[in-house]
């Protein structure tokens, strides 16, 4: 992929990234992984919990369903059930460190910034293993929930 995408303009880019992301969305046929899968350490999972339903008042962190479902769905937030977790995981550590900063409004970076790396990878990992609250819960655009 590197010799592909090291050959495409800053325009080329941005008309790639466009035409993808107008395209429906329809299930992986080789994803043959099941959801959701058990997390080994339910410290972790409860940690991960907390942020996603409650978040923290005290740090300003708003809960992560409010934004990517199932209680709430931002314009431009993705799903996050059940992507990769150390893609997840990437992309917390570049939004608090700035290295990723696409989001309007810094609304991800704000919200990277606060969590501890502890943190990042407790929700990251349970993003990856396909848990979250009503999980099952249709997205309105579409997108298949998992089973
Ligand atoms: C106020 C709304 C909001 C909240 C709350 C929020 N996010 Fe986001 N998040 C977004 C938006 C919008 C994007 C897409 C940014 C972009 O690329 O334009 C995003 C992107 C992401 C991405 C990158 C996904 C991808 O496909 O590349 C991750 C990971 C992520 N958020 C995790 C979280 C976690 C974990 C929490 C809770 C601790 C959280 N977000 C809370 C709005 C929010």
């Amino acid at each position: 992929m590197q010799p592909i995408a090291a050959q495409l303009s800053a325009q080329g880019v941005a008309d790639v990234a466009a035409y993808y992301s107008m395209l429906p969305t329809t299930p992986d046929p080789q994803d043959n992984r099941s959801f959701p899968q058990p997390m080994s350490d339910p410290e972790k999972a409860r940690m991960a919990e907390d942020l996603i339903v409650f978040g923290d008042g005290h740090r300003g962190i708003p809960p992560c369903q409010a934004c990517h479902g199932p209680v709430g769905y931002l314009k431009g937030a993705p799903p996050l059930i059940p992507q990769n977790g150390d893609y997840l995981l990437t992309q917390l550590k570049h939004f608090s460190d700035g290295s990723r900063a696409n989001d309007i409004n810094v609304v991800m970076r704000s919200v990277a910034k606060q969590l501890t790396d502890e943190e990042k990878t407790a929700v990251s990992e349970y993003y990856g293993a396909g848990r979250g609250p009503a999980a099952g819960t249709p997205h309105p655009a579409g997108v298949p929930a998992p089973q």
